[in-house]
């Protein structure tokens, strides 16, 4: 059974631990997610943004698959299907779809529209059980053809939208999506102590999660981080194993060009990343 985000974030911001969203495009990825989470006793989110729904076919084909693949499955660890980075129609949607959580995506309205837009979705979400991510200072970056400047939250803004009561909250601290520059900054720690001093116990999301440091993931989640997303890194991995069989002829031998042999090496390259990514966020054997 899907579930919302809020209990197993509530769990790792107290056991100081964070649980990975692992972005999904097909059934192959569902899987990969799915069955490393089961293998390692972790709870998960599989994250969804309106391109990777929209290329699913929409939103109520990918909770049908989900549901149904976790009862074929046998997964019985906690997973929440979520909507990233929502607009306000698409959170309506996915949450008509039978999505267990949805973040809503107001970091380009002024803040009093998105306090009411924030308010009423919240509203819409808690009557059916369904958590809600609300965005602080945009996250830096394209994806999906959701572009950020990367702007760096101000705690303040952060302690109102979180009195909401939003279940989780992403914050910018300089963190993009997809492959940071060699010139990065770095995660900004002075601003993120400062959002968790006025947050208090809210459960802070980070996104951008590949190519972060180890060192500068395990400081993140200590500084009350316990939400990470990582969507970038899969595809890496996938394309680079998927390539390197095609580079070496496999899909010419024999029937090496059947899909199910074909997308075995990208298949099983994301579910090493994600394994390596749960040892990292501390989430495994936490289900
Ligand atoms: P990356 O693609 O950089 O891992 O970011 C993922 C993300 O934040 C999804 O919202």
């Amino acid at each position: 059974m899907l579930v919302s985000a809020t209990e197993m974030l509530q769990k790792a911001k107290a056991g100081k631990y964070a649980v990975g969203q692992f972005n999904i495009n097909n059934l192959e990825w569902t899987k990969a997610v799915l069955l490393t989470a089961e293998e390692n006793r972790s709870p998960v989110i599989l994250g969804v943004s309106e391109g990777a729904g929209k290329y699913m076919t929409g939103f109520k084909t990918v909770a049908a698959m989900v549901r149904a693949m976790m009862e074929e499955l046998n997964i019985t660890v906690p997973v929440a299907l979520h909507l990233d980075h929502g607009s306000y129609e698409g959170a309506y949607r996915a949450m008509e779809a039978g999505f267990s959580s949805v973040m809503f995506d107001v970091s380009h309205y002024p803040i009093d529209e998105n306090i009411e837009k924030t308010k009423e979705i919240i509203a819409k979400a808690h009557a059916e059980g369904i958590s809600v991510e609300a965005e602080v200072g945009a996250i830096g970056g394209e994806e999906d053809g959701v572009v950020g400047n990367g702007e760096v939250a101000d705690p303040d803004e952060c302690k109102m939208i979180a009195d909401l009561g939003v279940d989780m909250l992403a914050a910018g601290i300089g963190n993009i999506h997809g492959k940071y520059p060699a010139n990065w900054a770095g995660l900004n720690f002075d601003v993120l102590a400062k959002i968790q001093e006025k947050t208090g116990t809210m459960p802070l999301v980070l996104h951008g999660g590949t190519g972060i440091p180890a060192e500068m993931i395990q400081e993140a989640i200590s500084l009350g981080v316990s939400k990470i997303n990582v969507n970038t890194e899969c595809q890496l991995s996938f394309a680079e194993a998927t390539r390197k069989y095609i580079e070496a002829g496999k899909d010419l031998e024999g029937k090496g060009f059947d899909p199910r042999k074909l997308l075995a090496p990208g298949f099983e390259a994301i579910k090493a990343t994600v394994k390596e990514k749960m040892e990292l966020f501390g989430s495994i054997n936490k289900a």
